[in-house]
């Protein structure tokens, strides 16, 4: 077992998940499209936010839990949808669910998953969100949001910002596929991760579990790229959005939505949270950081609907920063992804301990015991 005392912050957990899984799998979440400059803008502009430091107020008996979507969550903050977690370790997004679940927080599974909807609700208690992407043949999509029903999905959340994949020139590069191709290259590579690779074989979950066997005539699903160009409808608009809110019918989360005439456009449409996101810099390159446009989308819909953030978040002070700017809620992906890859369900707790704990610090040297009642007043103008 690892000790995890010598690891205190979420770039050491970072660290050791990029010794302990292997390079096509790590690359794959380090990763932004092209240039990688919108990847680079969502953390650099969390760093230019400063906090103003306030003393001599009562900063004892704090809180940090919110509710989000009538769940209450220890903290502002929920599982963001990750392809392929159960690559980052065995069994990742099982694992993941429950850290998820002991921890108190939201826990989404993405359509993209290793481990399939029924097998995590199998492995369960609390219901759990399901991330959902359209592919061309609407049916499919539909007996998707059929087994998140059936699964118990408490809500639906929409990615509408990748019918096409932005180009990420690692996975070009190391043939990203799942489970990996027995390539010389990826062997070698495979036989320095022996830990992975023993974990991995004690499993059944290596390929996408929530499409195998499921829908017929796709040719190659182990090659991400190649299946979402194969399978995802490009042509995806509002109308088909609605379509899916009223096939879902229940809480619905629109995800990818970054400029705030599309904010008004998801709030017209019933949507119940949007997700102020440019996919972890993984889609268009060159665009703003998420947290940059926060603020304006805020105006914009602020009030009408719950607005959340991702993208860029690596401590619980850029958690605070988000809630300070107008957010309800954070998603948090590559922050717990590595606590997961570095050693499972321990290292998941551990990213979620560390955000927490920055969180609550940070937010009483603010001067505020209460979440609820941090606003833009605690950032420098
Ligand atoms: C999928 O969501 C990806 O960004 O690869």
């Amino acid at each position: 077992m690892t000790d995890l005392t010598s690891l205190t912050t979420i770039d050491d957990l970072r660290s050791l998940a990029r010794r302990r899984v292997p390079k096509m799998f790590y690359d794959y979440v380090e990763s932004g499209s092209w240039s990688e400059s919108t990847f680079h803008a969502n953390l650099d502009d969390f760093k230019k936010i400063k906090f103003r430091q306030r003393v001599a107020v009562d900063i004892s008996n704090r809180n940090t839990a919110v509710d989000i979507l009538g769940m209450r969550s220890t903290m502002p903050c929920a599982i963001a949808p990750v392809g392929l977690l159960g690559m980052q370790h065995a069994d990742g997004e099982i694992i993941a669910a429950r850290v998820a679940e002991d921890f108190g927080i939201p826990f989404t599974l993405s359509t993209m998953s290793i481990c399939s909807i029924e097998d995590v609700a199998r492995h369960t208690k609390e219901p759990f969100w399901f991330q959902l992407y359209v592919m061309k043949d609407h049916s499919f999509s539909k007996k998707l949001i059929d087994r998140a029903k059936k699964a118990d999905c408490s809500a639906l959340m929409l990615t509408v910002d990748l019918q096409i994949l932005g180009q990420r020139h690692k996975d070009i590069r190391n043939g990203l596929s799942t489970p990996p191709k027995l390539t010389v290259k990826n062997i070698i590579n495979l036989m320095r991760h022996p830990k992975w690779c023993f974990n991995m074989i004690k499993t059944s979950r290596r390929s996408f579990r929530n499409i195998v066997g499921h829908v017929e005539g796709v040719s190659d699903i182990s090659k991400l790229s190649a299946w979402v160009s194969e399978q995802f409808d490009p042509k995806l608009s509002w109308d088909d959005v609605a379509r899916i809110r009223d096939w879902w019918g229940g809480k619905l989360i629109i995800k990818g939505v970054m400029e705030p005439e599309d904010a008004a456009e998801a709030t017209k449409i019933g949507a119940d949270a949007i997700v102020v996101s440019n996919h972890g810099g993984r889609q268009l390159d060159e665009t703003s950081s998420s947290i940059s446009m926060l603020p304006p989308i805020v105006k914009e819909v602020g009030g009408k609907v719950s607005v959340w953030m991702d993208g860029g978040i690596r401590s619980g002070q850029d958690v605070l920063k988000a809630i300070a700017l107008g957010a309800d809620n954070t998603l948090i992906g590559r922050s717990f992804c590595y606590g997961i890859g570095a050693c499972g369900a321990d290292g998941g707790n551990k990213a979620l301990s560390i955000l927490h704990q920055e969180l609550d610090m940070t937010m009483a040297l603010c001067g505020h015991r209460d979440i609820g009642e941090v606003d833009y007043s605690i950032l420098k103008a």
